[in-house]
């Protein structure tokens, strides 16, 4: 299997937002006050504009709650686009990434998709652009092109099916059933774990999440010694040696649950630490533990956080609101491309999460 060679140091070049730039753009801490002003402003704005908050598991614990206390959402990027498509309001706010926001507005034209910084990116996304993936799909037309929910409004415009970390596998393992190979980006280590369980021919391309990609498998084996009881939760952009040791690879959702769930007390957790906030809520009596990375650097480089999503405050949220900017826009020609293969995840996981509820009644798929 052939793979592309890409040079993650393009992150930097111009126009694009490295992630020094992301760091230098995190919003101030708050003061306890200061915070509860800007919910209540966030909330009364909210509420103004018929305006819907769609959070990320990694941004800031107070937008997560405002999110689930003004009847929005907290999720993984799955159901963050299912919720958006879905729901009424016609104004939908998004914190997290850019490519978040853009297939929030790919799937509703129609409304107005606000979100605290625009250049709030992903290294998946700046690690595959649209003219270079274009040429890697055109060398390769027997293909069907599966690209990862991480990328341009652009990339999916070239791709045959978008899935997340929560369905990957299972379309995958659908398309290899049909004897179809599949030209896959960005992600190298979701790419191999999806390989190497499903038996699919896949074709890579070499992107990666620079905050998975910090989890080392030498130290989280040491750390394992010291917590023998504890099960240890991975995220799928995880390097292999991480993968391995794993209970559990799933989404974000799936870890949660995974906590929520398990029996275990202690649990070791490698993907970005701003789910901790969710899963002590959700599992207040369990003890979670950081899966090791390299440790913190000047830029933060390892500190498994990820510094696009630390762009989101309450501070911009409430700017946004207030201006309508910035606003998401993508170019209709664009738009309609990628809404297919976007609609083809929803509509597959929707009749997978449907035949699961008729075989066990009342029981829904994660
Ligand atoms: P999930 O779809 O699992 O929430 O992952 C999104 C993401 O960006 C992980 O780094
Ligand atoms: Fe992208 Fe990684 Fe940040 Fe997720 S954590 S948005 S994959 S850089």
């Amino acid at each position: 299997m052939d793979t592309q060679l890409f040079d993650y140091t393009r992150q930097d070049a111009a126009g694009t937002c490295s992630t020094a730039h992301a760091w230098a753009k995190t919003p101030a801490p708050l003061t306890p006050s200061e915070r509860h002003a800007l919910a209540d402003r966030a909330r009364a704005l909210l509420k103004q504009h018929d305006a819907v908050l769609v959070a990320h598991y990694y941004v800031d614990g107070a937008l997560q709650d405002l999110a689930l206390e003004t009847g929005g959402i907290v999720s993984d990027s799955l159901e963050m686009a299912r919720f958006g498509r879905d729901h009424a309001a016609q104004t939908l706010v998004v914190a997290g990434v850019r490519f978040m926001g853009e297939t929030a507005k790919i799937l509703s034209p129609e409304k107005r998709v606000l979100m605290p910084d625009l250049e709030a990116t992903c290294s998946l996304d700046l690690g595959c652009p649209a003219d270079d993936f274009a040429a890697f799909c055109d060398a390769h037309p027997d293909r069907q092109v599966v690209v990862y929910a991480n990328t341009s409004a652009a990339v999916k415009a070239r791709a045959d099916w978008m899935v997340t970390s929560s369905c990957a596998l299972e379309i995958v393992a659908d398309l290899h059933a049909q004897g179809r190979k599949i030209l896959w980006a960005p992600d190298r280590h979701l790419g191999r774990y999806i390989q190497e369980q499903t038996g699919a021919d896949m074709l890579m391309w070499n992107g990666a999440c620079i905050v998975h990609d910090e989890f080392k498998g030498l130290e989280l084996e040491l750390l394992r010694k010291e917590h023998p009881g504890a099960q240890i939760l991975v995220h799928p952009e995880s390097p292999r040696s991480v993968v391995e040791q794993a209970d559990v690879v799933g989404s974000t959702s799936a870890l949660i649950k995974a906590v929520v769930e398990g029996k275990a007390r202690e649990y070791i957790v490698a993907t970005d630490n701003g789910i901790l906030h969710r899963m002590r809520q959700l599992a207040p009596g369990k003890t979670l533990i950081e899966a090791p990375t390299a440790g913190n650097s000047a830029t933060c480089k390892s500190c498994a956080h990820c510094p696009w999503m630390a762009m989101n405050g309450l501070a911009n949220l409430v700017d946004c609101l207030q201006s309508g900017q910035p606003e998401v826009h993508v170019e209709e020609a664009i738009r309609v491309k990628a809404q297919a293969c976007i609609t083809r995840m929803l509509d597959f996981t929707a009749a997978r999460k449907t035949a699961a509820a008729g075989m066990k009644p009342g029981i829904g798929a994660a």
